[in-house]
């Protein structure tokens, strides 16, 4: 499904073609403070050792900076780095090629590493372990197996989905790292960056302004700021001030928690045809025309983070806020329902 909405957290074509805003290093790096200071230690160590890296799996919403940090790991490490998705390798011969042709301590990054197939996974196991693969030769009851040595190398995937992992792929990661919603704070502070980045003049407030739009996601943060400098290139000049970005906001159907159309028909959907909830993923799915997953990966963990929704044991619930935020009235208890962890749904 091609989804245009401005605030998609998922990258589009066009921003594959443009230069890159993308850090180098994790002293550029913003935000993600715990994992930033583990991946330093892990990186130092393995440089001291004069050792590849663990293998280490990036999981959270997209748009977060899994790819980004893919690629500074190898930079920190100052190895080489092969990239790939779990969908693009579709034969073990395929993985085969790439494993072989990787040298001492290169990064191996694998995208979407939960779709892998798992006649692939069977090839990744012993080379993740040992370092090997093991390539059946010839056919039938002379068939034999030849264990070719590989260069150590650090395998890193990255998901938005870890829960779709088989667990003896999960298991074979010895750093697991999850990625958050990043603050309004961090993302200004990115929108400081990229600005500069792309020489663009914006005012501290309106800073403010699009990072608390940009629902939590520095893709979106890169996004919004791209199209109000064009917008801003149009009415002022170039130059980002308030009630510029505000202007530029309110035409691209941006709400001033960056909500969209597609958000607000979820939340008044629940609130209207499921009166609040509970409402299971897929009764949602198919009222709204959207599709479970992306609904689960894209949408929700926004609307949970600003207390719009929440997970509970019987399904979605619509909270108070959400109500304020349509104009409409509060009218069920919520306490009714037990509450359960996401992460246990
Ligand atoms: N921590 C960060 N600091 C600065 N910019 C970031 C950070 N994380 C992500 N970005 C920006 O957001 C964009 C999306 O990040 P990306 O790594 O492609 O996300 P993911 O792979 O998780 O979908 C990057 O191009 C980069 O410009
Ligand atoms: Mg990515």
């Amino acid at each position: 499904m091609t989804n245009k909405r401005i605030i998609t957290p998922e990258i589009l074509l066009e921003e594959n073609r443009e230069p890159s805003l993308r850090p180098r290093h994790l002293e550029e790096y913003i935000g993600q403070t715990k994992n930033v200071e583990q991946l330093k230690i892990f990186i130092e160590a393995a440089k001291i050792r004069e050792e590849h890296l663990d293998h280490v799996l990036l999981y959270g919403p997209p748009g977060l900076g899994k790819t980004t940090l893919a690629t500074i790991i190898a930079n920190e490490l100052g190895v080489g780095i092969k990239i790939t998705s779990g969908p693009a390798i579709e034969r073990p011969g395929d993985l085969a090629a790439i494993l072989s042709g990787l040298k001492e301590n290169d990064v191996f990054f694998i995208d979407e590493i939960h779709r892998l197939n798992p006649a692939i996974e069977e090839v990744l196991y012993p080379a993740m372990e040992d370092y090997a693969l093991d390539i059946l030769i010839g056919k039938g009851p002379s068939a034999r197996s030849v264990r070719l040595e590989l260069a150590p190398f650090t395998l890193v995937g990255a998901t938005t989905r870890a829960g779709d992992l088989s667990s003896p792929l999960r298991d074979r990661f010895g750093v697991l790292m999850r990625l958050e919603l990043y603050s309004e704070a961090e993302l200004e502070q990115i929108l400081e960056r990229s600005a500069r980045v792309l020489g663009v003049e914006l005012k501290a407030s309106s800073r403010k302004e699009i990072a608390r739009r940009s629902r939590g996601t520095p893709r979106i943060t890169n996004r919004l700021l791209k199209r109000v400098s064009d917008f801003a290139l149009v009415h002022n000049h170039g130059i980002i001030c308030d009630d510029i970005a505000r202007e530029a906001l309110h035409l691209f159907e941006v709400d001033e928690l960056g909500l969209d159309k597609t958000d607000l028909n979820l939340i008044r959907t629940m609130a209207t045809l499921f009166d609040g909830g509970p409402v299971g993923l897929d009764n949602l799915a198919a009222s709204t025309g959207e599709e479970s997953s992306t609904i689960e990966d894209v949408y929700e963990p926004y609307l949970m983070q600003i207390g719009f929704i929440k997970r509970t044991a019987r399904g979605r619930i619509l909270l108070p806020r959400a109500y304020e935020h349509l104009g409409l009235s509060f009218v069920k208890g919520i306490t009714l329902f037990d509450e359960v962890n996401s992460e246990d749904i």
